[in-house]
């Protein structure tokens, strides 16, 4: 639940009240409508308590037949209109909760959409989950029972009290008496409550956590024989639910025998001090029976206001947490006049490109002074050692990170001035750790393109290599891929990530090691087909394998953040440093002999 301090510093709590507001202002009919709804309700609710002494009166009074079924006729009548005016003022606020809800879920969902890739490096997804789903709950809960409590509850003690002093003042303050230590009550049982469910959603939260971690663990909790110690930690945390959700139980059951208890003390005062009244002649029966309908009738609403309370508390700290969230302000965003660029032609070029990761400033810069100028239509190949800044020049190029002006350029414009959306068009980037959704295949390759063909889909897999594989799937391009691609081995997910971005038929291409886990024949086989399909476009092959760039135009070799050679496969050859040494090292690891042989052919 760690959120940066830098972002929590820029919410506060009145930011989140303010933020609430707004979505509530966006209602203004349902919560009109409501207000509205709740007086008539109230009126109601005096009136029914008011109409019961009525109808009594006609009976004490011995008064005829049809009067008595006038009075009665009336009572059932507004009776009915209450309850269904009680129906559409709970409605109303209930819909407004669950909209703003629904319009809170969306809102984190775009903002998660527009945050950069370094924010993820930041939050947990475990935080940010329960603040999609827990805290709009809690935020729900807070706009709709709490909501419709804490405003109506005060406005029906005020209306029942004020016709009670006005009948009987001296009955009803004797009834009105026990009430203070029957909040006092309802309050302790709320917080009771309120504790136990906090703890039953987190129990919850862990035994689900634990559910998804073996479920995407199972090879491994196999592979080393975990069962049983994972079914126990399991067993631990289910047990701490269990007894959690009974303590829960317990404190609900004991609800009904507080509620029961203040209409029966209510009752007694009223038999007590109203029937000596009665007798003296100083209260009427039809008043005796007005008060004890009121007395029942306030006995809910009171007694859950302790568990209200403690939903507004949760539910503002809920939103606050929610508005921690919104309040980012995105650091790679549409700029404010982007440079008016229809489409890239696909010259990239870095200028003494300095990089460290946000949230790392105290490593050492994962680029350090890079200039590289890939002219468009050419192929750049980036090898180097492991952790030399290899994918994080990739990632620079569609602008996944952010940069400072003057770093990096497409077509000579920096990459900072460029709306995303035409960035996003025009470069299709296939990361190292290509990720698959769990739908079919062809739903996969044309995720950048929904609207895409058949026809595109299979030219797209056929330039990937995987056309010869779908064959073999039970249901072609069909086939469900299971979660992550989990049903695909994984040279089959590379290029199926390698269709996904060929589909788009991009002006710039940017491979992120896609082709680690294909073998060297399919390996040879895409490049020649990649020549052929991007001949005139740009494409920047990085892979830590040798293998894959020696055909590229050019080639940059990392080291630790720089560039240390560049050149031509031939170049870098015969100058004999790291490229070579790195040709050398994978040729003896392969056993390769034949890389080998052309390094030291070439070499010498
Ligand atoms: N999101 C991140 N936050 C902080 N540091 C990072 C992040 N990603 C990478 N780094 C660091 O930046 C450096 C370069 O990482 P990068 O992933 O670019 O290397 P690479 O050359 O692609 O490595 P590999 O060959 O293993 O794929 C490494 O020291 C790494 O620890
Ligand atoms: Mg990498």
């Amino acid at each position: 639940m760690s959120a940066p301090a830098a972002t929590l510093a820029r919410s506060g709590a009145r930011a989140a009240w303010r933020r609430l507001a707004s979505y509530v202002v966006r209602h203004p009919v349902y919560y009109g409508v409501w207000v509205a709804v709740t007086l008539a309700y109230t009126a109601g609710f005096v009136a029914v308590g008011r109409l019961v002494g009525w109808a009594v009166e006609a009976v004490a009074k011995d008064l005829p037949h049809a009067e008595v079924g006038r009075r009665v006729g009336w009572l059932a009548l507004v009776a009915v209109g209450s309850g269904l005016v009680r129906f559409y003022s709970r409605t109303l606020v209930f819909n407004a909760a669950r909209e703003i809800e629904y319009e809170l879920r969306n809102d984190i969902f775009a903002q998660l959409l527009r945050l950069p890739q370094s924010f993820y490096g930041r939050w947990r997804t475990g935080d940010i989950m329960s603040r999609c789903v827990n805290d709009t709950n809690a935020v729900r809960l807070l706009m709709g029972v709490a909501v419709l409590n804490v405003l109506q509850t005060p406005i029906l003690y005020l209306a029942v009290v004020g016709t009670m002093l006005r009948m009987n003042p001296r009955l009803a303050l004797f009834v009105l008496m026990p009430y203070p230590l029957f909040i006092l009550f309802a309050r302790a049982i709320g917080r009771r409550v309120h504790h136990w469910s906090l703890l039953t959603q987190e129990g919850l939260g862990e035994a689900s956590n634990q559910l998804q971690e073996a479920i995407s663990g199972i090879s491994v909790v196999k592979a080393y024989a975990m069962e049983g110690v994972t079914q126990r930690r399991f067993a631990d945390v289910n047990q701490q639910l269990w007894q959690r959700q009974l303590a829960l139980v317990r404190t609900n059951a004991a609800m009904p025998g507080v509620t029961s208890l203040l209409p029966a003390l209510a009752m007694c005062l009223i038999l007590f001090i109203g029937g000596s009244d009665i007798v003296a002649g100083r209260m009427q029966v039809a008043d005796f029976f007005t008060f004890s309908i009121y007395v029942s009738q306030l006995t809910f609403p009171t007694f859950i206001m302790g568990w209200v309370v403690a939903l507004v508390q949760r539910g503002g700290a809920s939103m606050q947490r929610i508005d921690e969230l919104l309040a980012i302000e995105p650091t790679i965003a549409d700029p404010p006049a982007p440079a008016p660029l229809e489409s890239l032609r696909g010259e990239i070029e870095f200028r003494n490109l300095t990089f460290r990761h946000p949230g790392s400033e105290a490593r050492e810069p994962a680029l350090r002074d890079v200039s590289l100028r890939v002219p468009a239509g050419t192929t750049l190949g980036v090898v180097g050692t492991v952790g030399a800044g290899k994918t994080t020049l990739a990632s620079l190029i569609p602008h996944l990170y952010e940069v400072a002006d003057g770093e990096v350029f497409l077509d000579g414009v920096d990459v900072n001035r460029i709306a995303l959306g035409t960035l996003r068009r025009h470069i299709a980037m296939v990361p190292q750790d290509s990720f698959l959704f769990s739908a079919t295949l062809a739903e996969n390759i044309a995720f950048g393109k929904p609207d895409a063909s058949v026809a595109e889909i299979e030219r797209a897999a056929e330039r990937a290599q995987l056309a010869k594989d779908v064959a073999d799937l039970p249901h072609g391009y069909e086939t469900l891929v299971g979660e992550r691609g989990v049903m695909l081995s994984g040279g089959q997910r590379q290029r199926t990530a390698l269709a996904r971005a060929l589909l788009l038929e991009p002006a710039i291409l940017v491979l992120d090691d896609t082709l680690s886990a294909v073998d060297a024949e399919t390996e040879a086989a895409i490049q020649r087909e990649l020549d052929a399909v991007f001949r005139g476009r740009t494409v920047v092959v990085v892979s830590s394998r040798v293998s894959a760039v020696r055909n590229a135009d050019r080639i940059a070799v990392l080291d630790d953040g720089r560039v240390v050679e560049y050149g031509t496969h031939a170049e870098l050859v015969r100058a004999g440093g790291l490229y070579t040494r790195l040709a050398r090292e994978q040729a003896d690891r392969e056993g390769a002999r034949a890389e080998l042989a052309l390094a030291a052919g070439a070499g010498s």
